[in-house]
């Protein structure tokens, strides 16, 4: 089992390295379970790995053991319904749209929108009407879906059903719900957030509260559906996730029955338990946890500031869980910044132009923090620390190892400006029905017909019926030159465009 070229071989070989991980799952190992208790579980796994026995109850008909983790979630969120979701939010989105859209109708939606989101739109049968992110000139990335935004998508589609937007986006910016929803709710209409990366923040709004700042958590905020990844922050493996219905906006019929076409019918036993030991944990420990969480985010900031050539990303909407460093002033771009990291051991969840986003989690402890800190300061101010781990002879451990084997191709003449988000104010187009290949560097000017994607963080940019820009060909082979998986370009370097 330990052929590292094999699947599990790998996960093995990565569990021995005890890397610190700055990405998802939220949980970040078996060390918070061990020590608040849960280590019974962690040990007898294969043995609760069950299906619908006797008292096992039935995710889609709860009433024993699923309706009380349900019932601790509605607790937890205030909400009217939790819905215990064991394909990640994924099939949370699909199913809120399915639930609130017509067949044949239109959606409101954010144009950075995941990718699951837009799964929903073609299996919906809807049609997207564009509400569009503000950009962040100053870091390259989209920013937050202004209210005004929303009322003139809201008065330009009046007939419209639904709004969808992710709050917070994947660097951790929030919107204005609360104004949103207010305009969303005086249009008739059902707001749904993806706030996938936003579990944790109903929890982090109690320490908000009571410092007097603005609230973030769309749970209360005046949402009608709001969709978490529990996997993404909080403590549930992955594709745990939950569907808080929060109004009577929505018709919980149309919901459950959207939810049970889009989720296994074999639910996984260990996932659901994973999510009732996450929602344990939130009920006995979550003050502690959550304390201790933003105490050590605090000093983290507090001695960051210090480390010159490094710039953190400030905004006033930040759900500053979501760590995003720059260190383009001391001459490094966001995937070479990355590299370093991971040469000393430290793996970040996202990289875009010059900004790194470090992702911290409900089971990140004190010292990831500091391993953090220390590997910024060494590789701002090499003058001052001790010979990176990267000059080791032979590289310890997976991530080094890919490390200097990316270090090797980078050097070979890969290296390459890493580029801002692009442009999205496209020429639309009807989506194609015929599709052909053809090799990117003879796409601009042609109507896509196969969303581009890079992966993280999922969002398209461009879409089916967008037309291919020069600076769209240019951005994606630069990510793909980068190393950075594009999805929708294949091995050929051919995409799909309408004839
Ligand atoms: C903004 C956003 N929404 C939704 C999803 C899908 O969530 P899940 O992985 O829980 O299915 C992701 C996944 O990364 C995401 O980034």
């Amino acid at each position: 089992m330990r052929n590292k070229e094999q699947l599990t071989g790998f996960l093995l070989d990565h569990a021995a390295q005890r890397t610190v991980s700055f990405h998802m799952p939220g949980h970040k190992g078996s060390g918070l379970y061990r020590r608040f208790g849960y280590d019974g579980f962690l040990n007898q796994m294969m043995d609760c790995d069950i299906t619908e026995i006797p008292g096992a109850d039935n995710l889609f008909q709860p009433e024993g053991v699923l309706r009380s983790t349900m019932d601790r979630y509605r607790r937890l969120y205030d909400s009217r319904e939790s819905y215990l979701l064991v394909n990640g939010s994924s099939c949370g989105l699909v199913a809120a749209v399915m639930a609130s859209v017509p067949a044949g109708g239109r959606l409101i939606l954010a144009r950075n929108c995941h990718k699951a989101v837009y799964n929903a739109l073609s299996l919906a049968g809807a049609q997207p009407v564009y509400a569009f992110p503000e950009m962040l000139p100053e870091y390259g990335i989209t920013g937050e879906i202004r209210p005004e935004e929303v009322r003139r998508c809201v008065a330009a589609a009046p007939d419209v059903s639904a709004v969808l937007i992710p709050s917070p986006n994947y660097y951790g910016i929030c919107s204005d719900i609360s104004a949103i929803a207010e305009i969303v709710h005086d249009a008739g209409m059902t707001l749904i957030v993806d706030q996938a990366h936003g579990a944790h923040l109903k929890f982090f709004d109690e320490n908000r509260r009571a410092d007097g700042r603005c609230l973030m958590a769309a749970e209360n905020l005046g949402a009608d559906i709001v969709i978490n990844s529990i996997h993404k922050t909080l403590a549930a493996f992955t594709e745990a996730a939950l569907c808080n219905v929060m109004s009577d906006r929505v018709d919980s019929d149309e919901l459950e029955d959207a939810l049970q076409k889009m989720e296994s019918t074999s639910p996984s036993y260990l996932l659901m338990a994973s999510l009732d030991i996450n929602a344990d944990l939130l009920e006995k420990h979550g003050g502690e946890l959550v304390d201790d969480w933003r105490k050590e985010l605090e000093l983290f900031y507090d001695r960051a500031v210090s480390i010159d050539g490094l710039r953190v990303m400030t905004h006033s909407r930040l759900d500053d869980s979501k760590i995003n460093l720059d260190m383009s002033r001391r001459g490094l771009n966001g995937y070479e910044l990355e590299q370093e990291l991971r040469k000393r051991g430290i793996l970040a969840e996202l990289i875009t132009g010059n900004l790194v986003m470090c992702m911290s989690g409900i089971g990140n402890r004190r010292n990831d923090y500091e391993r953090l800190y220390e590997a910024l300061r060494e590789i701002a101010e090499p003058e001052n620390a001790a010979a990176p781990a990267c000059d080791r002879a032979e590289p310890e451990n997976a991530a080094a190892r890919a490390c200097d084997e990316d270090e090797t191709e980078r050097r070979n003449g890969m290296a390459v400006e890493a580029p801002p988000w692009p442009d999205q104010s496209f020429v639309l187009h009807p989506v194609p029905r015929k599709r052909v290949r053809t090799p990117i560097d003879d796409a601009a000017g042609r109507v896509c017909a196969q969303a581009i994607i890079p992966y993280p963080p999922g969002i398209p940019v461009i879409c089916p019926g967008e037309e291919i820009t020069e600076e769209i060909v240019t951005y994606a082979k630069t990510l793909r030159a980068l190393g950075q998986n594009v999805m929708g370009i294949d091995g050929d370097g051919c995409v799909l465009v309408g004839v």
